[in-house]
């Protein structure tokens, strides 16, 4: 919906607000009562995305935490934040990193170009290509490398979360499962890419892992 001035945002806004106490009176009573959200949602800014819609979920239902590239940083308080307060606080029982195909900025960071501020934000996105140049070069058709190194930006972000300290505490204590998914925005599909932490574990927590 395109808005013809901000003004008009309220009104929708109005016209929700009647629309839902119609169906419920108590709609917004239940709705500020204490938010008990089982998915901790992370994906991209990208204004297509909208985290309950594609769920077909409800407010209330998913926490969701929204950066470019659904990136998980190992320095940025705003998603540390976020993961910190929906597993220690929320006790939410799944992380879902969910990227997208046709994302603008992973296509951004597969080029050269100088973009500023978002310089070392994509940096992130370049170290999952240098970590899997060997696959990635491989695949000759452009686009098919841009789909993939979507997926494969999913999956490092997935094994991103478990160095964190919340979440190595949540896996141990088997209460959390994390989940990488790609959202396809031509079809309006979730492809989940079977993200395993319990395998990964094996793999790298002999050089993550902040306990024992
Ligand atoms: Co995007």
């Amino acid at each position: 919906m395109s808005y013809k001035s901000i003004e008009e945002i309220f009104k929708h806004n109005e016209k929700w607000v009647k629309a839902q106490l119609k169906a419920d009176p108590d709609y917004f009573v239940k709705l500020s009562k204490r938010q008990k959200p089982k998915y901790l949602f992370i994906s991209c800014s990208d204004s297509r995305i909208s985290t309950e819609v594609i769920m077909d979920a409800e407010p209330g239902d998913v926490f969701i935490h929204r950066n470019v590239a659904n990136l998980v940083p190992s320095n940025d308080l705003n998603t540390l934040s976020a993961i910190n307060y929906a597993v220690k606080h929320i006790k939410v029982k799944h992380i879902i990193i969910c990227g997208h195909y046709n994302c603008g900025g992973i296509k951004t960071a597969m080029t050269t170009s100088d973009e500023g501020i978002l310089n070392p934000w994509l940096r992130d996105v370049r170290d999952v290509y240098r970590i899997h140049k060997q696959e990635l070069n491989s695949i000759k058709s452009l686009s098919k490398k841009y789909d993939r190194l979507v997926e494969l930006n999913v999956w490092e972000q997935c094994i991103n979360t478990m160095k964190t300290r919340d979440v190595q505490k949540a896996l141990a204590e088997k209460r959390i499962q994390i989940h990488g998914w790609v959202f396809n925005m031509k079809t309006g599909r979730l492809t989940d890419l079977n993200f395993k932490a319990e395998r990964l574990a094996r793999e790298i927590m002999d050089i993550y892992n902040l306990f024992e």
